[in-house]
C-alpha cells in the first residue's frame, strides 16, 4: 500500500507530524509539501491520500482549503484522512476540522486527526513571537502535540 501525506506547515510542526507518521508507517510513505506542483496525476499513483495542515489566527491556510474542495472526488476514491495541528486542545478543536474541509470530505474520510500543536519561536518574527508569548504565557519553544494520537491515525490505514 502507498500513502501520499500532503502538508501545509508554517513553522514546521505539521512538517514533524508528517515526518513522524512516515517514520511509524510500515508501508510506503511519501511525504511532500502541498504546492502548485501536486496534481491529480501525482495523487493518483497512491492508494491513501492524507492531507494536513494548521490553524493561524482561527482558519486554516487558503490553499489547504482549496485544494480539499477542488480534489475532493479523490478523498471518495481513495482511503484518506485529514488532520490538523493547532494549540486549541484538540476536545475543544474539532470545529476547526468543519470549518476547513468541505462536509463531503469528512464524511468520506477513513479517519480525522487533531493533533495539539507546538510553538517554535526560533521559526517566527517578531510580530508573531510577541503575539504567541503573550497568548501562551510561556518564553520558551514548547510542544503539545498528542504522540499517542498521531500514531493511532497512521496506523488505522
Ligand atoms: C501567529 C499564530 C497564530 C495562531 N493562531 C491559532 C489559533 O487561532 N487557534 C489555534 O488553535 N492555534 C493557533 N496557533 C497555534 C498553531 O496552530 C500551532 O502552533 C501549530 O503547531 C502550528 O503548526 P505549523 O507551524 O506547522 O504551521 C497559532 C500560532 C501562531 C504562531
Amino acid at each position: 500500500m502507498s500513502i501520499l501525506i500532503l502538508y501545509l506547515s508554517k513553522h514546521g510542526t505539521v512538517e514533524e507530524v508528517a515526518n513522524t507518521m512516515k517514520n511509524i508507517s510500515g508501508e510506503h510513505v511519501d511525504v511532500r509539501k502541498l504546492d502548485s506542483q501536486v496534481n491529480g496525476a501525482v495523487i493518483d499513483k497512491y492508494d491513501v491520500l492524507i492531507v494536513g495542515g494548521s490553524i493561524h489566527m482561527g482558519k486554516a491556510p487558503q490553499r489547504l482549503i482549496r485544494f480539499c474542495k477542488s480534489y475532493s472526488h479523490f478523498f471518495k476514491e481513495k482511503k484518506s484522512g485529514v488532520f490538523l495541528c493547532t494549540l486549541t486542545d484538540p476536545k475543544e478543536a474539532e470545529h476547526y476540522l468543519s470549518e476547513t474541509f468541505p462536509q463531503e470530505v469528512i464524511e468520506a474520510c477513513h479517519t480525522t486527526g487533531l493533533f495539539g500543536g507546538a510553538v517554535k519561536y526560533e521559526k517566527m518574527n517578531f510580530m508573531e513571537r510577541s503575539m504567541m508569548k503573550k497568548i501562551s504565557g510561556k518564553d520558551k519553544s514548547f510542544s503539545r502535540l498528542d504522540s499517542d494520537r498521531i500514531a493511532a491515525f497512521i496506523e488505522s490505514f
